[in-house]
């Protein structure tokens, strides 16, 4: 798909009349800069795609530019705003929660915010889970604290359930704050509320470490995980060395998408050999991976690997269609295939070695964010609110080209996003590992 072709139209509830009550503080001298709706940004920065468009006569897509508004949608003093956090783990998610409740109670003087917990289950009361209220006390402490203060789950729950309880207790926004799954739900969520002409804005803040959503330059959280996973690729890197035919091995999330091992490959170079989903690799013939480790053993004595969780899946005889709740396929384990495969290999070319396996697993995704998500999260969390408060809806807070934009969640739903195989991030892990092509051509 070409991003010229991108759908970046925002739909809102409606003409936005109350003033915004930053106006006042404009006024008493403090500084604010509201954003116009005319203010857009590029979404296909090529200049000769750009130049191509014009000559055409064709209209260049560009997202709406995220910030505060001058007039609103809702009043601010009358605005009931719920929260919730869905799916899979991820740093960040109380650095989001902060932002959003600490924006809505200084910045709109908003006093009624609900957290609903574990995820959709949360909204609908047959679980009798309990609504936490959200002020600025309540936040306060969670900036230390991994994982989300909400709680989560997976899985889709009652669309009609979940509008009847949003409109029952006078939810006006609900920010919902998940992966992929999470804005298919917010869609289906917003889809109802117009039918029933609901007052009731859905703004998604997307949320996952495998940095695989569609129209979304990064999310948030990434960046943690790269950082904890280069931890174990520093740990793998001096137990290989510490032994002759060292072998260190880390497996690492990334189920669709292998931007974590990519990423993390780069800030340290000292890995040899990376295997993402998006890559194809054998394990034998001369070109395959078993026979370029044999090689790298011989000259260097020790070898550093890393795998995605979601590469080689076509190595398992039993291909099975399951999935999670949410929908995403079940892995097969590579790590323990990988690390068989390369024993059994080794072994029977009286190679010895010494191979160390680390699975860092779930570590790079509970612990808390880093100062840099942190910070990503903060401008997230607060532009998520400015977009609620407007009446904007069906839309997610991104960032795109450097600026945090809104995307409608339809251009985004459903399509992942994959590192190109002949992108820069790619051919710069192929630079650093010097692995070249792992297929076997006989
Ligand atoms: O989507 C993020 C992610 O951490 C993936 O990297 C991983 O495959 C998946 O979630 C695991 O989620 P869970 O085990 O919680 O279902």
């Amino acid at each position: 798909m070409r991003f010229s072709d991108v759908n970046t139209e925002i739909e809102t509830l409606g003409p936005a009349s109350f003033p915004s009550p930053m106006l006042e503080k404009v006024a008493e001298g403090s500084l604010a800069s509201f954003v116009q709706e005319d203010h857009r940004i590029i979404v296909d920065v090529s200049a000769e795609r750009q130049a191509q468009r014009v000559s055409e006569g064709t209209e260049l897509a560009s997202f709406e530019l995220a910030g505060p508004r001058e007039q609103l949608f809702f009043n601010p003093s009358e605005v009931k705003a719920g929260l919730v956090t869905c799916g899979g783990l991820c740093p960040g998610l109380n650095d989001i929660i902060r932002a959003v409740v600490l924006e809505l109670h200084y910045r709109y003087g908003v006093r009624d915010i609900f957290g609903f917990r574990h995820g959709l289950q949360g909204l609908i009361p047959t679980y009798g889970h309990d609504i936490m209220s959200l002020d600025p006390e309540t936040v306060a402490p969670i900036l230390d604290m991994g994982g989300s203060i909400l709680g989560s789950s997976r899985g889709p729950q009652d669309i009609d359930e979940i509008v009847a309880r949003l409109d029952r207790l006078g939810i006006n926004i609900l920010f919902m704050i998940g992966g992929d799954g999470t804005l298919i739900a917010a869609t289906k969520i917003a889809e109802v509320v117009s039918q029933r002409e609901l007052p009731i804005s859905i703004i998604g803040i997307p949320k996952t470490i495998d940095n695989d959503i569609h129209l979304l330059a990064r999310s948030f959280g990434f960046d943690t995980a790269v950082g904890i996973a280069t931890q174990s690729i520093e740990a793998a890197h001096n137990e290989a060395r510490g032994y002759e035919n060292g072998i260190g091995l880390i497996k690492l999330m990334g189920r669709e998408s292998g931007f974590i091992a990519a990423t993390a490959t780069l800030a340290r170079q000292d890995v040899n050999f990376v295997l993402i989903p998006e890559i194809d690799f054998d394990f034998d013939g001369p070109s395959g991976f078993l026979e370029k480790l044999e090689k790298r053993l011989a000259h260097r004595k020790h070898a550093v690997i890393v795998v995605a969780e979601g590469a080689g899946q076509k190595f398992f005889d039993e291909q099975s269609d399951k999935k999670d709740p949410s929908g995403n396929p079940v892995l097969h384990d590579i790590g323990a295939l990988l690390k068989e495969k390369i024993s059994e290999h080794l072994s029977k070319k009286n190679i010895d070695f010494a191979l160390k396996y680390i699975d860092p697993s779930y570590i790079i995704r509970s612990l808390p964010a880093n100062p840099n998500d942190r910070v990503f999260c903060g401008f997230l969390g607060r532009d998520a609110v400015h977009a609620g408060m407007a009446g904007k809806t069906k839309l997610f807070v991104g960032h795109w080209n450097n600026h945090f934009v809104h995307v409608p969640i339809s251009a985004s739903a459903g399509k992942r996003k994959k590192v190109k195989t002949n992108g820069k991030l790619w051919r710069t892990v192929l630079a650093a590992t010097g692995q070249g092509s792992l297929i076997s051509k006989g």
